[in-house]
C-alpha cells in the first residue's frame, strides 16, 4: 500500500482496483482494512469466495458504493453486484466480479449473472472491468471469449499466481487468466511453506499462517480508449519491496536512481503495453 500513490503518478493510473478478499491475515477483509486500502489510493474493491469470512465487512458492503460482492452470489447476499467509479477526469468506469464454478463452491450461473449486470449498467458507461475470481484457466478463457467485445477487460484473480497470457482478444477485450497476488511470494499461495507441506504430507493439522518473505505488489495495467471502451494495451506489473521503498522515498527520481545503480527495468517482469493486433 505504501507505494500506491507513487505508482499512480509514475504509471499515470486513472483508476486502481484491488481484490481485497485475502487482506485480513490471508482470508476476508475487515472494515478497518477496507478504509486503509481506500486511504492508500485504491478506488474500488472486489472480493471473492472469502468475502464474508470477517462478518463485520457486511455493513460496509451494504453501505459503501466502491466495493462489490461477486454478482453471481444470491441476490439476498449482502453487497451490490456492480459499481460505477469515476476517474479524476470524470470518466465513468463500471466494475463487477464473478466467481467461477470449476473447483469452487457452488454459486449461481456466471454467464447469466454477466448478462444481468451488463443489461443493468448505465448506458453512458463504456469502460467495463470484470474481475473473474476463478480457479480454472478454462473458466477464465471461456468468460474472456464470451464477453470479448462487450467489456473492456476480463482479469482473473483467486489462484494467487500471475499468468503470462495477457493479451487483447479480437473484439478488443483485455484478458489475463490471473493478475497474481500482492503479498509474500516466498510461500505457498501466501501461506508459510513448512506448515502447508507438513499438513499435506502428514495430515497433521497446523495453522496456515501467512508468510512474510519476498513481498510483492502484483497487478496488471490496462490502457483504454474511453470513446469505445475497448482496451488498447495490457501489461503485467510487479513491484518488489526494494522498488516500493525507492518509490516511496523519492518517487519522482526513481528511474534516475535505478539507472545510477546500474539496475535495469523499473519493475521486474514488466512488459511494455502492447496490442497483439498491432504486432501482426
Ligand atoms: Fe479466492
Amino acid at each position: 500500500m505504501q507505494c500506491l500513490s507513487a505508482l499512480r503518478q509514475q504509471e499515470q493510473l486513472d483508476l486502481i482496483i484491488a481484490n481485497g478478499e485475502n487482506a485480513a491475515n490471508g482470508s476476508g477483509i475487515t472494515p478497518e482494512i477496507y478504509r486503509e486500502l481506500i486511504k492508500a489510493g485504491v478506488d474500488g474493491i472486489t472480493l471473492g469466495d472469502h468475502i464474508y469470512r470477517r462478518g463485520a465487512i457486511m455493513s460496509i458492503l451494504e453501505a459503501e458504493s466502491n466495493i462489490v460482492k461477486p454478482a453471481n452470489y444470491p441476490s439476498q447476499a449482502p453487497g451490490r453486484d456492480w459499481m460505477v467509479l469515476e476517474t479524476e477526469a470524470g470518466e465513468r468506469v463500471a466494475v463487477f466480479s464473478l466467481l467461477g464454478r470449476v473447483f469452487m463452491k457452488p454459486v449461481d450461473c456466471p454467464w447469466t449473472a454477466a448478462e444481468r449486470v451488463l443489461s443493468s449498467l448505465p448506458d453512458d458507461v463504456q469502460t467495463i472491468l470484470l474481475d473473474l475470481h476463478a480457479e480454472a484457466t478454462s473458466d477464465m478463457q471461456l468468460m474472456g471469449r464470451y464477453l470479448d467485445g462487450r467489456v473492456t477487460a476480463v482479469l482473473g484473480t483467486h489462484t494467487h499466481v500471475p499468468t503470462a497470457d495477457e493479451c487483447i482478444l479480437p473484439g478488443g477485450t483485455a484478458f489475463q487468466c490471473d493478475v497474481g497476488m500482492t503479498g509474500p511470494y516466498d510461500s505457498i499461495l501466501g501461506r508459510k511453506i513448512d506448515r502447508v507441506i507438513e499438513t499435506t504430507t502428514t495430515f497433521r493439522p497446523t495453522s496456515f499462517d501467512v508468510a512474510s518473505g519476498d513481498v510483492r505488489l502484483s497487478g496488471t495495467i490496462v490502457d483504454v480508449d474511453q470513446q469505445t471502451g475497448r482496451a488498447t494495451g495490457i501489461r503485467r506489473l510487479v513491484v518488489n519491496q526494494q522498488r516500493a521503498d525507492e518509490m516511496t522515498m523519492r518517487p519522482e527520481k526513481n528511474e534516475e536512481i535505478l539507472e545510477q545503480n546500474g539496475e535495469i527495468p523499473k519493475y521486474p517482469m514488466t512488459k511494455e503495453a502492447r496490442n497483439p493486433n498491432d504486432e501482426t
